[in-house]
């Protein structure tokens, strides 16, 4: 993530730049999101008209495009929040150029503008770890805007291939320096279930899923190069990195190779991502 560190390399802004990032983003982890998105759309009975949809920490609106890219859905209205402005306006200018029934706002998943029991539907993929209280406080802002009878579908990352590697190259280019990165694996799915739980879905209208999805790529060093700089940032940018940047990136790459959950078929490098995902009714 773009970071306002003094010691941010050049190349992060280089690549990162404006709408870039959100380019970047789709072409590294945001292909795996997608492909949850799709699953866990999937998981759903069909989106009955006049239903009204929170697409939760939405990024550029993944959830949004999937549920108007099916052509069976007919006068709804989706809200689609964030707190990234960069990717809110990538969706508000796609929503403008296809007058798409999309409200864009920025927005914090801890405290949501919508009134009590609005949505028939809350979509939150790949955002509800980010909230406070390992993720009770999203939890709980989810629960109070569905309508009795609503549902909602939240999932977070069990196991991640490339992860790992950024630890790694932290270590080796960076010694000393504590890692910090965010807790947002949640490797059993006892953590999302219990935030469900807590904040008031019954567990018997609860349905607990794991699925897997892979990134892909013919070019490892391109990938590895965008993602180091979309997410090499978690550990902090330090002064040298910058002249380490090809150093970087080459020993990412061999660490994604390292992964039991990397393979090769054929030209291209596949990474193994998997989520836990809960579809809940109020
Ligand atoms: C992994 S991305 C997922 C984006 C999108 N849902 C998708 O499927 O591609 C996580 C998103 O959560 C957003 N986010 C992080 N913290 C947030 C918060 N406290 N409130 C709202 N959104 C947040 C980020 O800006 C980012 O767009």
């Amino acid at each position: 993530m773009i970071s306002s560190s003094p010691h941010q390399p050049r190349q992060v802004a280089a690549l990162l730049e404006g709408q870039c990032k959100v380019d970047v983003y789709e072409a590294t982890g945001g292909a795996v999101t997608s492909q949850f998105a799709a699953h866990n759309l999937s998981l759903l009975p069909p989106i009955p008209p006049h239903s009204i949809i929170h697409d939760n920490a939405c990024g550029a609106g993944t959830v949004s495009r999937l549920i108007l890219s099916s052509d069976v859905i007919s006068d709804l209205k989706i809200h689609a929040t964030d707190i990234d402005q960069v990717f809110l306006d990538a969706l508000q200018f796609d929503v403008q150029k296809n007058s798409w029934p999309i409200e864009v706002s920025n927005q914090k998943s801890k405290s949501l503008s919508f009134p009590d029991n609005y949505f028939t539907h809350s979509i939150n993929n790949i955002g509800i770890f980010f909230t406070s209280s390992a993720g009770l406080v999203g939890a709980k802002e989810i629960y109070r805007t569905l309508q009795p009878g609503g549902t909602a579908v939240v999932n977070c990352w069990e196991d991640v291939t490339w992860l790992p590697p950024f630890a790694l190259v932290h270590q080796a280019l960076r010694p000393g320096k504590p890692y910090r990165a965010l807790p947002i694996l949640w490797k059993d799915s006892q953590q999302i279930q219990k935030v469900m739980l807590e904040v008031g879905f019954p567990r018997e209208n609860m349905r607990v899923e794991k699925s897997e999805a892979w990134a892909k790529t013919n070019d490892l060093k391109d990938w590895a190069e965008k993602s180091w700089a979309y997410l090499g940032g978690i550990g902090g940018w330090v002064e040298t990195d910058g002249e380490r940047w090809e150093e970087a990136v080459e020993l990412l790459v061999k660490h994604i190779l390292d992964q039991e959950g990397t393979k090769r078929v054929g030209e291209e490098v596949w990474m193994r991502a998997s989520q836990w995902v809960v579809v809940a009714t109020k």
